[in-house]
């Protein structure tokens, strides 16, 4: 399973690596995720991260056409004119004049109002507009929960076809994750190493064991077998390339059960319609 099919037929590379934490200068890590293999790349405006994932990735001369490139609409570049301009931003910064992906990356404003489902029409109007005019081969959306994405559809004429949510073990997201199924939208996962909180958990640590894996790789491989794509991030390239190396292993159906039904933890404390939680 090296790919990931979108509804409309887009071919998505099945690990994808995270830029957010990485440097706004390009400092080699790109260059380093490269040459471990990763041809897929998740970026956002807010992480200020484009510029040197641009920068990067112009110096390395992968040809674009073998390169996946996601981008987000920050909260406060909502709306249609300003998912527009946000979109031209992203792609200057990233010197291409397409994107494969692009994203809302969250449904309400910092300010949690009331207004986000109006808001939430227009911006995904935008998203329509440049799809069909061929600036990007896929639409969706971050952190929505089925409720967002159910006010999306209303309105929708295209249905969105991802959705990037926070998802490891002790956060699997079951609900959305199966709601996204069923729209036939492709779930990916953000954290799916729960930014390190989850990778000293004595009972992954079990499970790992028999599969002679990483807790980390036992939680990228959880996600691919839940059909989640995975985005791990990180600034090694030693961990970058244990981060792909997964496709050896298959985790059984129990263990499978066992990681599924761990209680919650690691949770990262955000969620699209209360303030930041302690986690
Ligand atoms: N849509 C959203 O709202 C949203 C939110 C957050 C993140 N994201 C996306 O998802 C990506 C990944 O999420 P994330 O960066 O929050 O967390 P993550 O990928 O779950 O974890 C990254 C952390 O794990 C460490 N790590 C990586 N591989 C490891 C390994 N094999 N063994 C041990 N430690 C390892 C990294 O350290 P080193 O760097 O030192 O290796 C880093 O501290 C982001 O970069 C971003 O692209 C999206």
């Amino acid at each position: 399973m090296d790919n990931f099919t979108l509804i409309n037929g887009v071919v998505i590379p099945a690990v994808g690596f995270g830029t957010y934490l990485t440097s706004e200068r390009d400092d080699g890590t790109v260059a380093a995720a490269l040459e471990a293999g990763y041809r897929h790349f998740d970026t956002a405006s807010f992480y200020g991260t484009e510029q040197a994932l641009g920068d990067a990735l112009q110096s390395s001369h992968v040809p674009r056409s073998e390169l996946f490139l996601t981008s987000k609409l920050w909260k406060t570049e909502m709306g249609y004119d300003g998912a527009l301009a946000a979109f031209e931003r992203s792609l200057q910064k990233l010197h291409t004049d397409y994107l494969d992906l692009y994203l809302i990356h969250w449904p309400r404003t910092d300010d949690l109002s009331a207004e986000w489902r109006q808001l939430d029409h227009d911006t995904w109007r935008a998203l329509e507009d440049l799809y069909r005019a061929g600036r990007v081969r896929a639409i969706g959306v971050s952190n929505f929960l089925p409720h967002h994405l159910r006010n999306l559809m209303e309105s929708a004429d295209i249905m969105p076809m991802v959705n990037q949510i926070e998802f490891h073990p002790g956060y699997p997201q079951t609900y959305t994750v199966e709601f996204c199924r069923k729209n036939n939208i492709l779930p990916e996962a953000w954290s799916p190493l729960g930014r390190q909180r989850v990778l000293q958990d004595a009972r992954l640590a079990e499970i790992a064991a028999n599969y002679h894996k990483s807790v980390a790789q036992l939680c990228v491989r959880f996600a691919l077998q839940c059909g989640v794509l995975p985005l791990p991030k990180s600034s090694s390239p030693e961990r970058m390339a244990a981060n792909l190396d997964v496709f050896d292993f298959c985790i059984s159906d129990e263990d499978m059960d066992r990681i599924l039904t761990l209680p919650q933890f690691g949770w990262s404390g955000l969620h699209p319609d209360y303030p930041k939680a302690d986690s």
